[in-house]
């Protein structure tokens, strides 16, 4: 693809296969295609590894953090379960949160908890309302021992961020789905990954192996989930899609188990 962007006229051509399109620099069709071009430079830039939340490092893109703080908003859950802690920031991050919000606790899971990160993030601040569980996120000991820090009628929301291939996405999904409430979502993080198989730091496999591809498979053969962006709760703008890492990302739960 080629892109020419012309802020004399104020217009944005688009060559694609040779055939020019061209649109309003200054329009939503714009912005959309400028973004996607954004994110994709910014990935192969490590723009997500920039920031910090608290003093720990996050590794998100700052919109979804803002996106999913509204959801954590509105459905106020009693646990939000994370797999893949690195330094602890996105931990850090939903526990603030709940500490505002005041309720809510905040379960970690990592194949590997570096001796560092576990000793900043059990000295931190928010670490009253923070569990960590060290181990493979789909090992059948590790689940069990998930499910038992939550009560059977505790609210739970689920972020899938840890081993991001299909398979593995695929199968956190079989394993955290069922604590998911009714209402609540499972978020599948880092989708982008299908859009960044010919980036300079990206994997031709990723254009199949990815987890958007596996939240796709999933809610196909689970009804009790579907697909789903949350609402913008405040949108002032004609914008409708987001600048995000976590495209087909949000399974919501609409029902319970034997529906
Ligand atoms: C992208 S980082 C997590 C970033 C973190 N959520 C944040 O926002 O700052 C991925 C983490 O997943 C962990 N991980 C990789 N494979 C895993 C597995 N099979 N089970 C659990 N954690 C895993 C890695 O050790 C790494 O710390």
């Amino acid at each position: 693809m080629r892109i020419v962007i012309d802020t004399d006229t104020k217009q944005l051509t688009e060559y694609l296969n040779g055939r020019p399109r061209a649109l309003e620099l200054y329009s939503k069709e714009a912005f959309q295609l400028i973004s996607h071009l954004w994110l994709r430079v910014g990935w192969n830039e490590k723009y997500p590894y920039t920031f910090s939340w608290m003093g720990r490092p996050i590794i998100q893109l700052p919109e979804d953090l803002i996106r999913i703080q509204e959801v954590i908003y509105e459905i106020k859950p009693d646990v939000i379960i994370e797999t893949g802690v690195a330094h602890g920031g996105s931990l850090v991050y939903y526990a603030s949160i709940c500490r505002a919000i005041g309720k809510g606790r905040v379960i970690g899971i990592d194949i590997e908890i570096r001796p560092h990160n576990r000793t900043a993030i059990e000295a931190h601040e928010l670490s009253g309302s923070i569990a960590l569980v060290e181990g493979d996120s789909i090992d059948e000991a590790v689940v069990a021992r998930v499910r038992s820090l939550i009560k059977p009628d505790e609210t739970v929301l689920v972020i899938l961020d840890s081993c991001h291939t299909k398979q593995h996405v695929r199968a956190e999904l079989e394993a955290y789905g069922g604590l998911v409430s009714v209402g609540s979502y499972i978020v599948a993080t880092d989708g982008i990954m299908r859009d960044l198989h010919d980036v300079p730091r990206g994997e031709p496999a990723w254009i199949r192996d990815n987890p958007a591809a596996a939240a796709e498979e999933f809610v196909h053969e689970h009804q009790q989930f579907q697909m789903e962006q949350p609402a913008w709760p405040f949108n002032e703008s004609h914008l409708t899609d987001g600048v995000t890492h976590w495209p087909a990302a949000w399974l919501r739960r609409v029902s319970g188990p034997g529906s």
